[in-house]
C-alpha cells in the first residue's frame, strides 16, 4: 500500500495558497516516501507559496532527508497580473512584483516543517548549472514555456539517482484540456523518448517516471 500523509498534514496541505489537487498531493506524497528510501534528498522546481512543499517536507522528514525546493519567487507567466492565476495578494506593493517567498516561509513554519526545507532562490537553470548532488527525486512544476521547462528537466534530470524518481506536473496529453501550455508533455514524451526513465504511473495531470538507465 502506498504511504498516505497523517491527516495534520494533509490538512496543512489543504489550507496552503497553491495550485496542486489533493489526489494529485497524495500521489506526489507517495512517491517522494518511496524515493526517500534511497536516502538522497528531495527537490522540487516551482515552490510558489509551499503548498506541494509541504509534503515533501513532511516525506523528507519521515526519510530523515532534506527537501530542497527551487523558484525565483516572482511567478510564472500565467500568475503575473491580468493573467487568470494571478493573485494581487502575492504582490510585494514596495516593488510592484510579485514575492511569493513571506508565504512560502510563513506556511511551512506554521506546518513545523521549516527544519526539513532548503528553499533555493533564484532562477532554475541558474542553480541547476553548479549542481553536483544526486538526487532520489526530482518534481518538475516551475514555468509552463518549452523554455522553462526544457530548462528544467536538462538541469535537473541528468541528477535523480538510478531507480530515483522523475515527476512531472501539468501533463495534458490533449491540447482541449490544457491552460498554460503543453510544455509539459512535451518533456514527459522526451523524458520516455530518452529511454532513461520509465513511467510508474499517472494521477490527473502528474506523471511519476523511474530512472532505469543512464543519461536523459
Ligand atoms: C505552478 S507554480 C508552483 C506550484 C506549487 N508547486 C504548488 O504546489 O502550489 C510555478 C512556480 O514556478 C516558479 N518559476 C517559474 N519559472 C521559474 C524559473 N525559471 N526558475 C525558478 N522558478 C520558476 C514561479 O515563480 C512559480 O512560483
Amino acid at each position: 500500500m502506498s504511504a498516505a500523509p497523517k491527516p495534520e498534514i494533509l490538512a496543512a496541505f489543504e489550507a496552503a495558497k497553491g495550485f496542486m489537487p489533493v489526489g494529485e498531493g497524495l500521489a506526489l506524497y507517495a512517491a517522494a516516501v518511496e524515493a526517500g528510501r534511497l536516502g538522497l534528498p528531495l527537490l522540487e522546481v516551482g515552490t510558489y507559496c509551499g503548498r506541494s512543499t509541504i509534503l515533501l517536507a513532511d516525506a523528507a522528514r519521515e526519510a530523515g532527508v532534506s527537501a530542497l525546493t527551487v523558484d525565483h519567487h516572482r511567478g510564472s507567466e500565467e500568475q503575473q497580473p491580468g493573467w487568470e492565476y494571478h493573485d494581487p495578494a502575492t504582490v510585494d506593493p514596495e516593488i510592484g512584483l510579485m514575492d511569493t517567498l513571506p508565504t512560502f516561509r510563513r506556511t511551512l513554519h506554521g506546518a513545523g516543517l521549516e527544519e526539513h526545507v532548503v528553499a533555493l532562490v533564484g532562477r532554475s537553470p541558474r542553480i541547476a548549472a553548479f549542481w553536483r548532488t544526486p538526487l532520489g527525486f526530482v518534481f518538475i512544476d516551475g514555468g509552463h514555456t518549452d523554455e522553462h521547462a526544457t530548462a528544467d528537466y536538462e538541469g535537473w534530470a541528468p541528477h535523480v539517482a538510478e531507480g530515483g524518481l522523475l515527476l512531472i506536473h501539468d501533463v495534458f496529453p490533449d491540447p482541449q484540456d490544457e491552460f498554460t501550455g503543453q510544455a509539459p508533455y512535451r518533456v514527459y514524451l522526451r523524458a520516455l523518448a530518452s529511454g532513461a526513465f520509465t513511467e510508474v504511473s499517472a494521477t490527473d495531470s502528474l506523471r511519476v517516471l523511474r530512472r532505469t538507465g543512464p543519461g536523459i
